[in-house]
């Protein structure tokens, strides 16, 4: 140790200081300073075991609030004292409420630890927006579309096969139908009329008024991650219907978001989906060769096993 500035003095009253105030510290560990304290994620108690004593204490109280009635009826038998007059209506009510103020407490503080431990739930899903279904500007039924009149998802989300996105129909694509269908069964020519509002067409020709049709969009990716239809339902050979559900049963306003659309669920997924047409894809052949070899040929070639959980295929 280099000499230091400090009479041998001043060196016992310093480790004078240190003995005193040492004796002070807190005993045991201080945090990650003081000593190999692991960094454990904080459980906590369960919320139910709170409950419980809280319930165990309610129950507690309510007995004891019994014994002590029973005691100065007792009382006021042996001095002779007449019993309270019995009320009722509102003010026994009242009455009730001034007698039971712990329990009363009791039921609030219950309803405050549930509540608690409900909105923590609901925040952890925030960002999560399964099942979310707008109304939309027109009401467009996706069970008369697909579903009745069979028409195929791809003639009006074009894009599904051979891009990153599936699209929404223009207003143009609806007019291919509905230049002559000018009237639902349900609403009568009043939704279908907004189509025509929307490219300003008078039955007869195309004005200059077009405003586009605001649909609100449903599924909503954040930019960090990166998805693909066409990798999914060309080269995947997915069902449009496995993440998006019985789109062609949703009737008026009821498309809606049916899968998490969360990383878990991308994973879960790419951990348990075999890559079809391996074996006779032609960009597979020689790929396939060293997945064989590696995982042997028996083994299920699943989407984690061609690098389906690296970061950067969806993040980049
Ligand atoms: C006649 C055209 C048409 C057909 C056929 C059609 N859709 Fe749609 N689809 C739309 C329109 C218009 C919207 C926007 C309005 C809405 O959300 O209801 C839409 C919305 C959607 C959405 C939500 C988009 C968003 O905002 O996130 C999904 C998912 C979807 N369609 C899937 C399908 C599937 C799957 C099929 C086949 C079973 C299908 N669609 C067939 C026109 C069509
Ligand atoms: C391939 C043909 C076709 C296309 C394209 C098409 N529709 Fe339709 N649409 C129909 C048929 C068929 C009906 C049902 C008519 C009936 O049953 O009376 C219909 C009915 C409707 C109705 C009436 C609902 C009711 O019950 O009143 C609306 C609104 C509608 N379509 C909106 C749209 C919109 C918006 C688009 C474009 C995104 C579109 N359609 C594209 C064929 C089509
Ligand atoms: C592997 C799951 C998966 C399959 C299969 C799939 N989708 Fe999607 N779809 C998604 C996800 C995820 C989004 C959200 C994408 C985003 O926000 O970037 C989405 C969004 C959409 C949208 C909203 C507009 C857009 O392009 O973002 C439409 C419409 C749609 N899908 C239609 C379809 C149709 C039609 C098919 C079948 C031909 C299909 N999807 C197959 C997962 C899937
Ligand atoms: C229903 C099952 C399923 C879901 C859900 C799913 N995928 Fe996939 N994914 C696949 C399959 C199958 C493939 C393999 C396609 C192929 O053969 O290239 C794939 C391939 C991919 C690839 C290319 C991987 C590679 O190594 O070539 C990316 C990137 C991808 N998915 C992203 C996503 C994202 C992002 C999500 C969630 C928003 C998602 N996937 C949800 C089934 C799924
Ligand atoms: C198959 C696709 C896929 C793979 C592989 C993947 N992610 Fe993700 N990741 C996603 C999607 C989709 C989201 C957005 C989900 C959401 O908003 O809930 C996301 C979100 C995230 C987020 C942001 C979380 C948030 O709360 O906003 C982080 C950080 C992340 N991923 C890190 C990683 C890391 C690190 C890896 C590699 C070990 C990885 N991801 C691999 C699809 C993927």
């Amino acid at each position: 140790m280099p000499a230091q500035s400090v009479t041998d003095d001043e060196v016992k009253a310093i480790l004078a200081y240190i003995k005193v105030e040492g004796s002070k510290a807190p005993k045991g560990p201080v945090g990650p300073i003081g000593g190999d304290v692991a960094v454990t994620e904080n459980k906590g108690t369960s919320p139910w075991t709170l409950i419980t004593v809280i319930l165990v204490l309610a129950l507690i109280a309510m007995a004891l609030g019994r014994v002590k009635a029973g005691l100065q009826h007792a009382m006021r038998e042996k001095e002779g004292i007449p019993h309270p007059v019995v009320l009722e209506g509102a003010e026994a009510r009242k009455n009730w409420i001034r007698s039971n103020k712990k329990l009363i407490a009791a039921i609030l503080l219950i309803g405050f630890v549930v509540g608690s431990y409900k909105g923590w739930y609901a925040l952890a899903d925030i960002g999560i927006a399964q099942d979310y279904q707008p109304e939309q500007p027109i009401k467009f039924s996706h069970k008369i579309h697909a579903g009745e009149d069979k028409i195929a998802c791809v003639y009006c989300h074009s894009g599904a096969e051979k891009s990153r996105h599936a699209g929404i129909p223009s207003a143009n694509l609806c007019m291919n139908c509905h230049n002559y269908i000018k009237e639902g069964p349900k609403y009568g020519d009043a939704e279908i009329k907004k189509i025509y509002a929307a490219l300003d067409w008078n039955g007869t020709e195309y004005g200059k008024n077009t405003k586009p049709i605001q649909w609100t969009k449903i599924h909503n990716l954040p930019d960090l991650a990166y998805f693909n239809h066409a990798q999914h339902v060309t080269v995947g050979k997915i069902a449009c219907q496995t993440c998006h559900g019985p789109v062609e049963e949703y009737g008026y306003d009821e498309m809606k978001q049916f899968a998490p659309l969360t990383m878990g669920w991308c994973i879960d997924c790419h951990r348990t989906t075999e890559v079809p047409g391996m074996k006779d894809n032609g960009y597979y052949t020689e790929f396939h060769k060293k997945l064989a070899a590696k995982y042997g040929n028996e083994a299920k070639l699943t989407v984690d096993k061609i690098g389906g959980l690296e970061c950067a295929r969806c993040h980049y």
